[in-house]
């Protein structure tokens, strides 16, 4: 099967300061390889926290509109800061209500995982929890390369510049592994066909 000419991707974060790392990595990734990548970034601070009773109601705009991209994308890219070791509640909760929709937009749906953190881990912890999340919604997140960067004020100006050229070419790397990743895994399970919704 041929691969896309550009990959249609969608681009995750917690969404919740207006200077975040987080954002800037997602945006570091859609301005730098623009040629490779056509990187929506969704932001996710409109969602509303899920109910049980709201899936008898029609869905929001947002939950739609992320549910129809997301089943349209050939992956995403989750770019999460960690809060207390763990996934940010607004991001759990969008996957959450992701894993609902009746289009399934994240079964095996291939994602790519990266975090950002003024500590000196960089998110290892969320990381890794969020790979548990993942598993259960049956989705296919990359295994290496990991990428975490800690220290993030240290490579990231407060414009958004990554100044590290180390941090740079990791994430280069990760990103071109994705492609080649997603390109082998769409031999076996076609995620790369024009209509990649799962419905
Ligand atoms: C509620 C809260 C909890 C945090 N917990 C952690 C943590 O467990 N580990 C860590 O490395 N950083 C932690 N941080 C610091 C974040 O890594 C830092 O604020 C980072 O800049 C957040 O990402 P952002 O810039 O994309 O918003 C925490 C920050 C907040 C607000």
């Amino acid at each position: 099967m041929a691969s896309p000419q550009k990959f249609r991707l969608l681009g995750l974060t917690n969404s919740c300061r207006a200077s975040s790392y987080n954002q800037m990595v997602l945006t570091h990734i859609k301005t730098h390889f623009e040629d490779l990548v056509d990187l929506h970034l969704f932001d996710i601070s409109k969602i509303p926290f899920y109910e049980d009773r709201a899936e008898a109601f029609p869905f929001s705009n947002e939950i739609s509109d992320l549910a129809a991209l997301m089943g349209q994308s050939h992956g995403l890219i989750v770019a999460s800061p960690e809060y207390n070791h763990s996934v940010p509640a607004r991001l759990k909760n969008t996957i959450d209500w992701m894993s609902r929709m009746p289009n399934k937009p994240l079964l095996r749906r291939p994602v790519m995982l990266i975090s950002a953190s003024t500590g000196q881990l960089g998110g290892v912890r969320v990381q890794y929890e969020l790979r548990r999340v993942f598993d259960a919604t049956d989705s296919r997140v990359m295994i290496k390369p990991e990428v975490f960067i800690g220290k993030v004020h240290e490579k990231f100006s407060l414009a958004g510049v990554c100044t590290d050229q180390e941090t740079g070419a990791l994430i280069k790397n990760q990103l071109q592994s994705f492609f080649d990743w997603m390109k082998s895994y769409s031999l076996n399970l076609n995620c790369l066909e024009e209509d990649v919704t799962h419905q």
